[in-house]
């Protein structure tokens, strides 16, 4: 039976490769629709986790994975070695950042030297992983075809890039539209219908390096827009008088033409920082400078040291010196509700304090219940009167929902607030240090 009898009968077996935030509610919501799912990934303990049914991941329930597991329509492995009984195979590796800032595609060369190994006829591969214009033609085809396989005639590739919004209740996997570019026209084809089991609305591209580019875009697109909030923050902040969270609740009012950004201690995850960085190494290829990306990028990572400065200014004045100071910092996850700490601006700002000589740095965070952070190993203190009132000032770095401003207010002697959280609070705002407000209260 060919592929696409395969995929119309749903009886494809489908691979996921790399079991984090982007796989495995993939994985999971084909096993929602009664497909046979094998997921690859060379963590041995999320392997083994996945085995005896736990989940780590926010998005996905934890009763459909146990059913998955249960109905043995899903299991988990580090090997390869049965990727030639699969018919389509998902990519979903990490993507980050050197330290340079340069990008690492090792991971997605690694998983598709893996799959080539077991590559056979009429397979289909789907790259997933976000990255630069060409990965999937210049790099994965040719790893893939090294066998002895033609692209488009003997399997399929294509790339489909990812959407998910970690801790989005609205938008999940099945009614977030997806973008596809294969290889051929038939490459699209196939990744459509494979995607169109699990997703209500595929749109196809001409190419891959139309999606990967696509992909880029949406994310350099907040990333610009974050970093002109940011910089009006900055000038809210020293002209006085403006506060740039009102300022965009009232251009937030227009029907049309505008859509709101928010100004924060930086950007943090495993996206909107690191792709900008894809495709400005990428154009440098071509002598081609991506000067405003790379302005936007400059101006979101200079907010974790304009909010050294706040927390500097706060303690300066309750009076206690920068370095004996005990600095409480509120949420370490990079956004609002979810556990993901990967490239988190708290953690920055606690880096930073630590290397300035601040020893006395606790944080307090209800979905990471411990942070490594170069060096420091640190454990979420519970959010007590006792806490607060124990540090000299409080940082807002992620407005969790559970955070109650009026609380943390009344126990804190100074808070610096980074996320408009102490909007809700009516008593003690002299207490209050918020970016971009044009002043203290
Ligand atoms: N997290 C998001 O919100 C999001 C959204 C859109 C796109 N993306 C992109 O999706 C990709 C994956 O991101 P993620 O957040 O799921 O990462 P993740 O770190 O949560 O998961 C990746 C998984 O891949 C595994 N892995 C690494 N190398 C492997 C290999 N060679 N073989 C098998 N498994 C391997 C890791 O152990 C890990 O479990 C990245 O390119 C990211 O930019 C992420």
């Amino acid at each position: 039976m060919d592929l696409k009898t395969r995929l119309e009968k749903r009886e494809a077996k489908i691979g996921v490769v790399g079991l984090g935030y982007v796989g495995l509610p993939l994985a999971v919501e084909f096993c929602e629709k009664g497909m046979y799912v094998l997921g690859i990934d060379n963590n041995p303990k999320k392997v083994e986790m996945l085995n005896a049914g736990k989940n780590y991941i926010g998005d996905v329930d934890d009763a459909k994975l146990k059913k998955s597991i249960d109905e043995k329509l899903f299991e988990a492995t580090t090997s390869y070695d049965k990727v030639a009984e699969l018919d389509v195979i998902y990519i979903c590796v990490p993507t980050p950042f050197t330290k340079n800032k340069e990008p690492d595609v090792s991971y997605i060369i690694s998983a598709a030297e893996c799959v080539a190994k077991g590559l056979r006829k009429e397979q289909l591969v789907i790259l997933k992983s976000t990255t630069f214009p060409d990965t999937t033609e210049g790099i994965v085809q040719p790893i893939l075809e090294k066998p002895g396989l033609k692209v488009g005639e003997d399997f399929y590739l294509a790339f489909s890039p990812e959407r998910i919004d970690p801790g989005n209740k609205k938008f999940t996997t099945s009614n977030t539209p997806v973008v596809v570019g294969g290889v051929t026209e038939k490459c699209t084809e196939l990744a459509c219908m494979a995607n169109q089991i699990i997703i209500n609305l595929v749109v196809p591209v001409s190419s891959p390096k139309v999606a990967e580019m696509e992909k880029l875009l949406e994310n350099i697109f907040r990333s610009v827009n974050i970093a002109l909030v940011n910089e009006l923050a900055r000038f809210c902040d020293r002209m006085g008088g403006i506060d740039i969270w009102e300022v965009i609740d009232a251009a937030a009012t227009k029907p049309f033409g505008f859509m709101p950004f928010y100004p924060g201690p930086g950007i943090g995850g495993h996206c909107i920082l690191i792709d900008p960085y894809y495709l400005a190494w990428k154009a440098r290829e071509y002598d081609f400078h991506t000067q405003f990306i790379e302005l936007a990028a400059e101006t979101n990572e200079n907010m974790p040291f304009y909010v050294l400065g706040d927390i500097r200014r706060a303690l300066s004045e309750v009076g206690i010196p920068f370095e004996k100071a005990r600095v409480l910092i509120l949420g370490v996850a990079f956004k609002r509700d979810i556990d993901d700490t990967r490239e988190s601006p708290a953690l920055k700002v606690m880096h930073f304090l630590q290397e300035r000589g601040v020893k006395d740095i606790i944080y307090n965070d209800p979905f990471v219940p411990k942070v490594e952070n170069n060096g420091m190993t640190l454990y979420s203190q519970d959010l007590t009167e006792k806490t607060l009132k124990s540090a000299d000032v409080v940082v807002i770095t992620t407005d969790h929902t559970e955070y109650d401003a009026e609380f943390i207010l009344e126990h804190a002697k100074s808070v610096v607030d980074t996320r408009n959280l102490t909007r809700k609070a009516k008593k003690n705002l002299d207490k209050v240090i918020k970016l971009g407000s044009g002043n203290r209260y």
